[in-house]
């Protein structure tokens, strides 16, 4: 019998109203049923508004160094917890046990980094024009924050979320992806047992339309913070404005590697093949483009396809595996039919190609890595996200051309470089329009204290994590106290006062 899981509401574990539930399954062995989990709908969130409603008027008032407390007593518990965090991870969503091993190690990173800011929240002080009179801002909590978020790294960016919105004194109603809610437990667990208090953190599981749709629609959710599609980041975007909710969107992204003629080769491809293929190039920071200057453009791309052709694809809880799966038989199609698109485009496929579906691969939704050589900027393939284990090459002949190129797409999370010349590197940190760029490493591997995010498509302006996670979760207040005793008015003549 699979276990049943339940949602987290008001500071008790509770199946949804309807009591419906849906399966999740290991996407590396569809056999493999990892447990019910509830189906929720619009009773349940506004079950976990009310909780988080009112918890906020107590947890607002904590101090910030109190609420840090249990940041930090979090990290250590994650700390312990984070072999079997990371296996309960990739069982539920398929990537390697060294990348979910990461995936927690973000949220210890996150954890220690929100707790620190618990002694900081600064704000600003400013002389006054005035007399015996102080000016400073300071940072206020909004109040009930609904997080919504996906599933491929399903532990790192709720806690790029919620830790900071937790540590500026809101409270939080979580909703995680549909396809990784075990991983969603572990994390509201462990902030339970560091002492959170009941309300705080409420987690209602369940699809979009049942379960996100009504946060992002309930009169009492005062911010919403979502990462996922831009089509969903797009409606959500266009309800939030109806209300005026803040809203902080992290959406698609068509990410670029430029390889320059005087690189190490060796370095780039290895970062193309690790950009390309890790998590089976299924982050939002994926290199699903490298572009490649025409003198070493032969050269790279046989190196290229020679180490991706080496990359063991399986299970990724097994030893040695450093491919895992597709998320699911949708997601698997996508990338079938982008294959198909590419081929069809007149790109040339130098690699793989076609699901694997034989022997330990006969119960998952596995793919071959796969590259397509000569492909154009303006193929599809070079335009939209696959967001699976598929690369386009694409050969220019100057580093001009090769931001052309990087930036005509509609996406702008993460762009890496590939050179040996500092004029190549800054020029192109400068003119590439993207939220994220590396120099001699690739396009992922987001470190928590930056600020992480992208601009066109992929974003609207706000960064989580870092420092700049606590501007989408507070406002600023300005003060002004006046000592002089005597009516003084600024903005008027003060010279006359
Ligand atoms: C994502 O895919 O949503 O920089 C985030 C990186 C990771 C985060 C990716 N730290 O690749």
């Amino acid at each position: 019998m699979a276990h049943t899981f339940t949602n987290y509401i008001d500071g008790q574990w509770v199946p949804a109203r309807s009591g419906a539930t849906y399966e999740n399954r290991n996407p590396a062995d569809r056999d493999d049923l990892i447990g019910l989990f509830p189906q929720s709908g619009a009773e349940d969130v506004a079950a976990a508004v009310a909780a988080a409603k009112k918890a906020f008027a107590s947890w607002r008032l904590v101090p910030a160094p109190g609420r840090a407390e249990i940041l930090y007593r979090a990290a250590q518990l994650f700390k312990e917890r984070k072999d079997r965090f990371s296996d309960d991870m990739t069982r539920e969503m398929g990537k390697v046990l060294a990348e979910t091993a990461g995936d927690v190690q973000e949220a210890i990173d996150m954890s220690y980094l929100m707790a620190g800011e618990g002694r900081r929240l600064f704000g600003q002080t400013t002389p006054s024009e005035l007399r015996n009179k102080f000016a400073m801002s300071v940072r206020q909590p909004i109040g009930v924050c609904g997080m919504i978020t996906a599933w491929n790294f399903p532990m790192a960016v709720p806690s790029w979320k919620i830790l900071p919105a937790l540590v500026c004194g809101n409270t939080v109603v979580f909703k995680p992806a549909e396809e990784a809610p075990l991983t969603a437990i572990n994390f509201v667990q462990t902030l339970i047992d560091a002492g959170l208090p009941p309300g705080v953190v409420n987690l209602v599981m369940g699809d979009g339309p049942g379960a996100a749709a009504p946060i992002v629609e309930h009169p009492d959710v005062s911010v919403v913070s979502f990462t996922g599609s831009t089509e969903t980041g797009r409606r959500i975007n266009e309800t939030c404005a109806r209300t005026f909710k803040k809203v902080h969107l992290e959406m698609g992204g068509k990410n670029v590697i430029l390889v320059m003629d005087d690189a190490k080769l060796e370095l780039a491809v290895d970062g193309a093949v690790w950009g390309g293929f890790g998590t089976t190039g299924q982050r939002c920071t994926a290199a699903s483009r490298v572009v490649v200057h025409e003198k070493v453009y032969d050269q790279f791309l046989e190196r290229f396809v020679a180490r991706a052709r080496q990359l063991v694809v399986g299970d990724g809880r097994q030893d040695g595996v450093q491919m895992g799966p597709s998320i699911h038989e949708d997601q698997l199609a996508k990338v079938m039919e982008y294959v198909a698109i590419g081929s069809a485009e007149g790109a040339r496929l130098v690699l793989g190609g076609s699901r694997l579906a034989e022997g330990a691969h006969a119960r998952g939704c596995f793919h071959e890595p796969t590259i397509f050589a000569d492909v154009t900027p303006s193929m599809r393939i070079a335009k939209e996200e696959i967001f699976g284990p598929v690369v386009s090459v694409i050969k220019v002949g100057s580093l001009d051309e090769a931001i052309a190129v990087a930036n005509d797409v509609a996406y702008g999370l993460s762009a890496a470089i590939y050179t040996q010349d500092i004029n190549n590197a800054f020029t192109a940190m400068r003119d590439v329009y993207t939220g994220l760029f590396y120099v001699n490493a690739p396009t992922i591997g987001a470190e928590v204290h930056l600020p992480f995010g992208g601009v066109k498509a992929t974003g609207n302006g706000h960064r989580e994590a870092g420092g700049a996670a606590l501007d989408v979760f507070s406002e600023w207040k300005s003060i002004y106290v006046d000592f002089s005793g005597k009516l003084q008015r600024a903005q008027m003549d003060t010279e006359q006062v």
